[in-house]
This record gives C-alpha cells, sequence and structure tokens, in this order.
C-alpha cells in the first residue's frame, strides 16, 4: 500500500428532513447566494424547503447554471458575488451546480488575472468563498470531495481542478430530494459511481485489501440496487442506499494509497466537450472498451473483479466475460454504451486523443495511455 495523507473535512447531514437542520450550520451573518440549475429545484419542493430553512438569512440567488457548467455563464455569477459581497455559497442540485459553485468560490478572490487559469494553468487557490451544498443528484461526489470540472464554451474545453479550499463546509443528503430524478439522471448516476469505483480499483494489485473490499461492496450494492431504484424509483430506501453509495465512490476512502487510473474520465470529458454526452453516457461507452483494450496490463485485477463481484472462475479466461458483464450492465440501466448509438462517428478519435495527450501526457494508473491508444480504445467503442 502507498503512503497517503488523508482529510476529509465535511459534515454530512443524511436523511429525510435535514435541509431544515442546515441553517446552524451556515456562519452567523453570513451574506449567501444561493446558486441552482435549469429549475428542478423549483418544482420538486427543494426550493422551499431551502427557503424555509433561510428564512432569517440574508441570501441573494444565481440559477442557470447548466448541466456540464459553462465558464461563461458561472462568470456571471462571479460577478454578482463580488458585487453584492457575497461571502457564502450554497450549491442546490446535482453535480453540476456543485461544481460551478466551486468554480465561483475560488474566481471571486481570483482578481488579478482570468479565473479560467484555475483549469487552464493550475493556478493555485490560496482562498475561496466558503460553500455548502444540497445535493439532489446522486453520482459525481462532489458532495464530499474537493473537485470540479468545468466546460468553456467558446474553445470547446472542460477541465478539471481541486483545492482542499473547495470542499463543502457540509452537504445535506435527503434522498427524497432525488424522488424527482428522470430514469435517465437515476440511471446516469449508478453509473457514474461504478465508474468512480472502477477507475480507483480496476488497476494493479498493491496489497490494499481494505479498499480493495471498500471498493468491492460499494460495487455489490450498486448492482443490487441500481436495478432496484430504476424498478421501483418511489422508493426511499433504494435512493437512500444509491445517495450513500455515491458519495463513498468519490470522497477518496477507497482512494488512500492505491493506483489510480482515471483514463476513462479523461477520454470520457473529451467526448462530452465535442459532442455533448451526459458525463455518464460517455463514461458507460468507454469503460468496457478501456478494459478490453488494458486487459493485459489489468489482469490480476480483472480476475479478482470477475470472480468477487461477477462470481465468475478465478482465471484469464473469464476477463472478458466480467467485462461483457459490466458493459451488459449500464445496458440494463438504459445508458448505451457504443458511440454510433449517440450518432458519433470517428472523425474525432484521432484528434481527441492528440489533445489528451497534449495536455496531459500519457495517462491511466500505468501512464501507458498515449493517443494512439485513445484511438483505439474509442474504436472498440464505436
Ligand atoms: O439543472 P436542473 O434543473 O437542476 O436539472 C438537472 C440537470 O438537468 C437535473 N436534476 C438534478 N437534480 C434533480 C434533477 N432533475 C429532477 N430532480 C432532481 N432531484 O439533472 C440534470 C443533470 O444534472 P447534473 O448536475 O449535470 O448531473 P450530475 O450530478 O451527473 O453532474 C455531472 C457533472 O459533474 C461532473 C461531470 O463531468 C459533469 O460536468 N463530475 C464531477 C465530479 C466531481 N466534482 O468530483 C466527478 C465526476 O466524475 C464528474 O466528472
Ligand atoms: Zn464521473
Amino acid at each position: 500500500m502507498y503512503a497517503f495523507t488523508y482529510h476529509n473535512p465535511v459534515r454530512i447531514l443524511f436523511g429525510k428532513g435535514m435541509i431544515a437542520k442546515m441553517a446552524p450550520h451556515i456562519p452567523a451573518g453570513a451574506r449567501v447566494l444561493l446558486t441552482y440549475g435549469g429549475g428542478s429545484i423549483k418544482t420538486n419542493g427543494v426550493y422551499e424547503q431551502v427557503s424555509a430553512a433561510l428564512k432569517e438569512r440574508s441570501v441573494l440567488e444565481f440559477g442557470g447554471i447548466e448541466p456540464n457548467p459553462r465558464y461563461e455563464t458561472l462568470m456571471q455569477a462571479v460577478e454578482l458575488a463580488r458585487r453584492e459581497k457575497i461571502d457564502f455559497l450554497l450549491a442546490v442540485g446535482g453535480g453540476s451546480v456543485l461544481d460551478g459553485s466551486k468554480f465561483i468560490s475560488a474566481a471571486v478572490p481570483y482578481r488579478h488575472a482570468d479565473p479560467w487559469e484555475l483549469l487552464s494553468k493550475h493556478a493555485k487557490i490560496k482562498t475561496a468563498i466558503p460553500l455548502a451544498a444540497v445535493l439532489t443528484l446522486p453520482a459525481t461526489g462532489s458532495e464530499m470531495n474537493s473537485v470540479a470540472v468545468i466546460s468553456r464554451e467558446s474553445t470547446r474545453q472542460k477541465l478539471a481542478f481541486g483545492s482542499p479550499l473547495l470542499f463543502p463546509l457540509f452537504s445535506v443528503l435527503d434522498p427524497e430530494t432525488t424522488l424527482s430524478l428522470s430514469p435517465r439522471q437515476t440511471a446516469n448516476g449508478v453509473v457514474d459511481a461504478y465508474a468512480h469505483v472502477l477507475e480507483q480499483y480496476l488497476t494493479f494489485p498493491n496489497q490494499a485489501a481494505l479498499q480493495e473490499r471498500q471498493a468491492e461492496a460499494i460495487l455489490l450494492t450498486l448492482l443490487q440496487e441500481g436495478p432496484r431504484v430504476m424498478a421501483v424509483p418511489e422508493s426511499y430506501e433504494h435512493r437512500a442506499n444509491i445517495m450513500w453509495c455515491a458519495t463513498q465512490a468519490l470522497n477518496g476512502v477507497i482512494g488512500c494509497g492505491v493506483p489510480q487510473d482515471w483514463a476513462t474520465h479523461g477520454i470520457g470529458h473529451e467526448l462530452t466537450a465535442l459532442h455533448g454526452l451526459d458525463h455518464a453516457q460517455t463514461l458507460a461507452v468507454v469503460f468496457p472498451a478501456l478494459l478490453r483494450h488494458q486487459r493485459v496490463q489489468k489482469m490480476e485485477k480483472l480476475i479478482q473483479y470477475g470472480a468477487r463481484i461477477w462470481g465468475l472462475e478465478e482465471s484469464e479466461s473469464s476477463v472478458e466475460q466480467a467485462i461483457d458483464k459490466t458493459e451488459a450492465f449500464f445496458r440494463s440501466l438504459g445508458v448505451k454504451t457504443r458511440l454510433h448509438e449517440y450518432g458519433i462517428d470517428d472523425r474525432d478519435f484521432h484528434s481527441i486523443g492528440r489533445i489528451l495527450e497534449e495536455r496531459d501526457g500519457r495517462i491511466g494508473e500505468r501512464k501507458d495511455i498515449g493517443a494512439a491508444e485513445v484511438e483505439a480504445i474509442l474504436r472498440l467503442c464505436a
């Protein structure tokens, strides 16, 4: 196991009715900016609950943060927050609203230059406005991590950044807020959480026995609860299990001291930037293909994955079956796994590989995926 430092300061308020309990955790006298997305919170009762919880507080609002949040939109919020001397952000929504709010949090005090540098140059974040979240879509883990992914419309880029200063102060996870999710968003969340575990688990063995078992516990729970939540979307209990899985999948715990891949996410972000696919759709497409392409390098963990997750024989000959079952699981949730099913042909395959290698170098847990390998992986999922 590698050496690691682990610190996660996010207070979690989990369960039905917990929105009403958040106010004491917001600093007294704070000037709050409530950020939200395209309006789902106005139709599912979440906005009313948040307004009631904050009725004694000074609150301004900024709505309209879109899925795959855009720099162009977020800079309008940055201007508003600077003008109004906002000193606390409350993000109410899915991963996009949370990520967008993390960008606002870091960008408001970044006055000496264009805050896009936070992403393009990974400029150091010395200060950020404290933020908290009311999560309405379990998927990204953004509610309990310090990372955000932001898109820039004008350059068709989608880039990630992070800082310990961007951990939410607290996050409210009320599974009831997720009852209004569409089947598509529900399935996307399951796929994203599953993929987050695979990125930290399907690499090579390094004697991290507990982290492996923790990762497997999340995978097995998603395999059990995913189909159940699709079949009975009104079930609080299934929603609750999915919500806690998604948070645990990317709050750093299972990633402690282990090699990590993240190549599927890297390739997936480019597919979203160029073609507008949902984040989870890109993962459902790329992950099976990446596993097929990297099966030799990942062999030991793939065998373990096949045996412990899918009950297959512990041998090399079961590996293809484990990958097929993974792809079939994504499809069973209604998420398509081939690019042509989203109307995407091979015209950008070469340039996606080149963009990634130029920007990030070679990727994957062994740094053995460069431009040519990315192109080959994309051909495998065409
Ligand atoms: O905008 P509104 O109207 O709220 O509607 C949203 C949006 O259209 C809707 N929605 C959210 N909660 C709802 C709801 N609809 C009904 N009922 C509810 N309770 O769902 C749509 C999608 O929302 P979005 O926030 O975009 O989805 P998600 O949570 O999957 O976030 C995706 C973004 O997170 C990034 C992705 O790249 C993508 O930009 N990621 C962030 C990560 C992180 N911070 O650690 C890691 C991930 O790997 C990922 O990259
Ligand atoms: Zn993801």
